[in-house]
């Protein structure tokens, strides 16, 4: 019999997660009058022991906030906890003191709401025998094991919106402009923005480009009298036979690599080849922060009443999932480890091409 469930937010932000707990606490409280706890920013909150037990009232009005009112953390691995002591830095496996905790609060099962590395935590965990159900969160829309992650599709929203105004000013200055998004090894954010906003260039990790195409397509442009171009890259874009662009190093992450600086790197080629002045925007954080669009609202509520659903009928150890129309549901152990990238040869890209998008290719 259940009567109390944890849940906490991991990885990233991303716009819907307080819409997921919204749909949690109101499912388990109202329909089944569980209670629930959440843990503070991610998997630190459970090593921790920092909680709030939620009210109904604590889940009112943020259906349309962006962020999470449990905070989160990308570099809190429980099993590769980073401990500060003065002027040493210790890493230790926390996940016993995890299960002390989840025992000491009584908690029946464990709703974890995250991208790749959090969720692959939260099968480290099933594996240990804890009773958890995961929800897949990321803007990056990288896990193969749904068809659609919450949050990709506000983020693609932000980037198109970045897309229309770059046009105006592009074209009034006659000027290539750069649009570098997120998205990490995957180039779905470039490629759905691409599309929908009109790039002429669209550049993705899943198909190295050669600069000379890129240059071809922005003089083929100019030759049909039109004196601008919009490139759109992902941060995971790389050359033929080139590598990506790591900005930085966070140590403690699951993920150390932050990738970043590939719009400046095209940008500074393109006026060195064919001499068009060319500017760069990073969309950066933008396209995590902000409300998330009506379709994210939905996907988010849907997610969370899934995954309250999936613990009433005590199926553990697995991740809700969107396939087609469908809500289902997928064994963590299947759910984490392979990233759906971009097929170079998939549908979208296709009709890109077809419309005339160059992929530098
Ligand atoms: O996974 C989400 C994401 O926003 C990626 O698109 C991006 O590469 C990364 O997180 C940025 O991480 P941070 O918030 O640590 O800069």
């Amino acid at each position: 019999m259940v009567r109390r469930i944890g849940v906490l937010t991991g990885g990233g932000d991303c716009p819907g997660l307080n819409a997921v707990l919204r749909a949690v606490v109101r499912t388990a409280m109202g329909r089944y009058g569980w209670e629930v706890i959440g843990f503070r920013d991610g998997y630190r909150g459970l090593v921790m022991n920092e909680y709030v037990r939620f009210k109904d009232s604590d889940v009112s009005g943020i259906l349309d906030k962006g962020g999470t009112i449990l905070g989160t953390s990308n570099r809190d691995n429980p099993f590769h906890f980073r401990i500060d002591r003065g002027n040493s830095v210790e890493y230790k496996d926390m996940s016993e003191r995890v299960i002390d905790n989840i025992y000491m609060h009584g908690i029946d099962c464990l709703v974890i709401i995250g991208g790749d590395g959090t969720l692959t935590s939260a099968r480290d965990f099933a594996r240990k025998g804890v009773k958890v159900v995961g929800v897949p969160k990321t803007i990056d829309n990288d896990l193969s094991a749904t068809d659609l992650t919450f949050g990709f599709r506000t983020a693609v929203d932000t980037a198109t919106d970045a897309i229309d105004k770059l046009h105006t000013t592009a074209e009034s200055h006659h000027r290539v402009m750069i649009l570098e998004v997120m998205g990490r090894y995957a180039g779905w954010i470039a490629l759905e923005s691409g599309i929908a906003g009109g790039a002429d260039v669209i550049l993705i990790p899943e198909i190295p480009y050669e600069m000379q195409k890129v240059c071809n397509k922005i003089l083929e442009r100019k030759r049909a009298g039109k004196h601008f171009s919009i490139v759109v890259v992902a941060e995971g874009a790389k050359e033929k036979g080139g590598e990506m662009v790591v900005s930085k190093i966070v140590e403690n992450s699951p993920d150390p690599v932050r990738l970043g600086g590939i719009g400046n790197k095209v940008a500074e080629e393109i006026e060195k080849m064919i001499g068009v002045e060319t500017r760069v925007a990073v969309l950066g954080h933008l396209q995590r922060g902000g409300r998330p669009i009506p379709f994210d609202r939905i996907l988010s509520t849907r997610y969370g009443v899934a995954a309250v659903e999936l613990i009433s009928e005590e199926k553990f150890g697995m991740m809700v999932s969107l396939k087609g129309s469908e809500m289902t549901a997928v064994s963590l152990e299947d759910a984490v480890g392979s990233l759906k990238t971009v097929p170079p040869d998939g549908e979208l890209v296709k009709i890109a091409k077809s419309v005339g998008v160059s992929f530098g290719d």
